[in-house]
């Protein structure tokens, strides 16, 4: 029983430190392509709520791009080789770990730090 108990443990602590392993990559991400123009990374991805975040990843291949299409420096900015598919996906998952109704509460960051005026 104690053992089972201990496997459930490491199971949930394993999953939260991957969950929380890929947001850190996304955030990674978006530090480096988005917030420049954005803002920092949780006040970017508050610009959308979990399912319109969704939507925007399922609706194309490279739905960073399409959602910027009418707009040449965007394009140009993210089109590096640095913005590769994988780290698309990580993006993403920060994205949606972090959007408007998450209920996610960011920390402090160069932007944001709780105050209220936000
Ligand atoms: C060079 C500047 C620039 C960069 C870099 C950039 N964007 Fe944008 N983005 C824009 C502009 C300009 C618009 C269109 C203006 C608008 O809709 O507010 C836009 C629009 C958007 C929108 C739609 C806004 C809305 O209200 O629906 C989203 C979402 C978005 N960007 C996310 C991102 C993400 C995520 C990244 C990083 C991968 C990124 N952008 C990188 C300039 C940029």
């Amino acid at each position: 029983m104690k053992t089972l108990v201990k496997a459930l443990l490491s199971l949930l602590l394993l999953n939260s430190a991957l969950h929380s392993a890929y947001h850190a990559k996304g955030m990674e991400v978006y530090k480096k392509m988005c917030s420049k123009c954005h803002g920092g990374p949780f006040r970017g991805a508050k610009m959308h709520t979990t399912a319109e975040w969704e939507d925007i990843r399922d609706a194309s291949k490279t739905p960073t791009l399409t959602l910027h299409k009418g707009h040449p420096e965007a394009l140009e900015a993210l089109d590096r080789g640095y913005f590769s598919n994988k780290r698309e996906q990580a993006l993403y998952k920060f994205l949606i770990g972090n959007a408007k109704d998450s209920g996610a509460v960011p920390g402090c960051d160069a932007n944001y730090c709780g105050s209220s005026k936000q």
